[in-house]
C-alpha cells in the first residue's frame, strides 16, 4: 500500500508530533493563541521564516502562502523591517508618551490611504473594527451596525453575529444578547440593504470586508461597494470599509484606492505594522472628531468616544510600521505579488483541468482560493462556497505541506512581493502531486 497523505504528514513531522501533547496540556484544544492554529492530527510547529519561505521544527522547508495571516506583504524578516526593529530595540519599548516615529507612521498612513484625514492606532485588527463601530455609533447617535453574512472582522462580541452559518446564531457562545441585538446581518444584496435602511431609523453604519468574505473567498458582485457607498450616503449612515486584509495589499492606498471607493472610515492592521501587532482606524475628520478631547469637562465626560490601549503605536511597532510602509508606498511589492498570484492561479487552473477535477481556482490581487465543489463559483453564496467537504479541504493543505508548500487556510493563500517564479514553479509541481495523491486516495474524482 502506498503511504497516505496523513501517514506522510506524520512521518515528516516527528518533532511537531512530540510537542503537540505539551501544547494540549497548556492551551485549550492546543491552539496557543488562535483557533486557526489547530489542525489534525497535530499542527506543524514553525521555527523560522525568511522571504517567501519558512522552516518547521523538523527542518522541513515551505514556500509560504500564509505569511503571518496575510500580514507579510514584504515576506518574512524583510531587512528594512528587521533593521528598523534592531535600531529601535535598545531604546526601550514604551514611554507612555508620543514618539516621533509614531507621528511619521501616522503621516504615512494619512498620505497613502485616501480616506485617512485622521488616524488612530489600536492594538489589532479586531480592535480596529471594534473602535470603528463605536465611532460610527457615537457620530450618528444611533445603535445598529449592518454587516454582511460571513464577512470576518475579528473575534469581538459585535462581529460574532453573522460570521458563521447559520447566520442567525452568533459564531461563538458567550455573546451577550445586547451585542446580538445591536447588529443586523444581511446577505450581500443591495436591495436588502436599501430596504433595511429605508425601514429602520436606528442604523449607525455598514461594515464591509472590501474583498468579500474571508479575503475574497466569497467575492462581492461587481459594483456592490459602489452601491453600499451610494446607499449609506443617501441614508446618512457611516460606511466602514474593513481593509485589514486589503489595506496596502490591493494597492499602496488599499482597495479604496484600487477601486476608487470613498469610505467614511476604514480599518487597517496586518501590513500596517510590517507584521507586528497593531492596527488603526482612519477616516473623515468630522467623524473622527468624536474622539477629540476639548478640555471642557462636560464634553469630555459625556460627549466623546473614550479609547485607550497600553501598546497602541508602541515604539517598536511604530519603527517596523514606518519601515514597512516606506517599502509598500512604491507599489513594487503589490505589482510583483499580483503578477505571481496570477501565474499561480493560472497554473492551478491548468492542473485542475488536466486532471478533470471539479474545482474552481479564483482570487483578486495577490490572493488565491480553490473551491472543491464544482467548476464555477457563479451565483454561489457564502454558505456553499465555505462548505466544500472538510476532508477534501484538509487533505489538500496536508498534501501540499508534505510537498513543501503551506497555505493560509485549508484552500486559500496570499502572496508577497518577494515570491519568485521559482517559488511558483515549485508550488505548481507540489500542487500537481497533491491532486494526484488526492485522486489516488479516492478523495477527488478524475473526470
Ligand atoms: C478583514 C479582517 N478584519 C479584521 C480582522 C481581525 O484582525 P486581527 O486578527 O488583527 O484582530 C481580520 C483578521 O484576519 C480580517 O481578515
Amino acid at each position: 500500500m502506498p503511504e497516505s497523505i496523513r501517514e506522510e504528514y506524520i512521518r515528516k513531522n516527528p518533532r511537531s508530533a512530540e510537542l503537540y501533547p505539551r501544547f494540549r496540556e497548556v492551551f485549550p484544544s492546543g491552539g496557543a493563541g488562535h483557533d486557526g492554529y489547530v489542525a489534525e492530527p497535530f499542527p506543524i510547529a514553525i521555527a523560522r521564516g525568511q522571504g517567501s519561505r519558512k522552516w518547521d521544527v523538523d527542518g522541513n522547508e515551505y514556500v509560504d502562502y500564509g505569511l503571518g495571516s496575510a500580514s507579510l506583504l514584504l515576506g518574512h524578516s524583510h531587512p528594512a523591517v528587521t533593521e528598523a526593529l534592531q535600531r529601535a530595540l535598545p531604546n526601550g519599548s514604551h514611554y507612555g508618551a508620543p514618539v516621533e516615529a509614531m507621528l511619521e507612521w501616522g503621516e504615512k498612513v494619512h498620505n497613502l490611504i485616501p480616506c485617512a484625514d485622521k488616524v488612530r492606532f489600536v492594538g489589532s485588527g479586531a480592535e480596529s473594527t471594534m473602535l470603528a463601530m463605536r465611532v460610527a455609533r457615537a457620530f450618528t447617535g444611533k445603535e445598529k451596525i449592518i454587516r454582511w453574512e460571513s464577512h470576518y472582522h475579528g473575534w469581538h462580541d459585535y462581529v460574532m453575529p453573522g460570521n458563521l452559518a447559520p447566520f442567525d446564531v452568533p459564531a461563538s457562545t458567550g455573546i451577550p444578547q445586547g451585542a446580538v441585538d445591536s447588529v443586523i446581518v444581511l446577505p450581500p444584496d443591495l436591495d436588502a440593504l436599501e430596504q433595511t435602511l429605508a425601514n429602520n431609523n436606528d442604523i449607525a453604519g455598514v461594515i464591509t470586508e472590501g474583498s468579500g468574505a474571508s479575503y475574497g473567498t466569497v467575492p462581492l458582485a461587481p459594483g456592490f461597494l459602489d452601491g453600499v457607498r451610494r446607499l449609506t450616503r443617501q441614508y446618512g449612515v457611516v460606511m466602514i470599509l474593513d481593509e485589514v486584509i486589503t489595506g496596502f495589499r490591493w494597492s499602496p492606498g488599499g482597495l479604496q484606492q484600487r477601486l476608487g471607493i470613498d469610505p467614511d472610515l476604514c480599518t487597517l492592521a496586518k501590513i500596517l505594522t510590517g507584521g507586528l501587532p497593531g492596527g488603526a482606524v482612519a477616516g473623515r475628520a468630522d467623524i473622527m472628531q468624536v474622539m477629540e478631547q476639548t478640555g471642557d469637562s462636560d464634553h469630555d465626560r459625556f460627549q466623546r468616544v473614550l479609547h485607550g490601549g497600553t501598546f497602541n503605536a508602541n515604539p517598536y511597532c511604530a519603527a517596523t510600521g514606518n519601515a514597512a510602509l516606506e517599502v509598500v508606498a512604491t507599489g513594487e511589492m503589490q505589482n510583483t505579488a499580483d503578477r505571481m498570484a496570477e501565474r499561480l492561479r493560472a497554473g492551478l487552473r491548468e492542473i485542475m483541468s488536466r486532471y478533470e477535477v471539479a474545482a474552481t481556482v479564483y482570487g483578486e490581487a495577490s490572493t488565491f482560493h480553490v473551491y472543491f465543489g464544482g467548476t464555477t463559483i457563479e451565483g454561489l453564496d457564502a454558505n456553499t462556497l465555505k462548505s466544500a467537504p472538510p476532508a477534501i479541504q484538509s487533505a489538500f493543505r496536508q498534501a501540499l505541506q508534505v510537498r513543501g508548500v503551506d497555505l493560509m487556510s485549508r484552500t486559500s493563500g496570499v502572496l508577497s512581493g518577494v515570491h519568485t517564479e521559482a517559488d511558483i514553479d515549485q508550488s505548481l509541481e507540489a500542487a500537481d502531486g497533491a491532486i494526484r495523491a488526492m485522486i489516488d486516495e479516492g478523495l477527488l474524482r478524475h473526470g
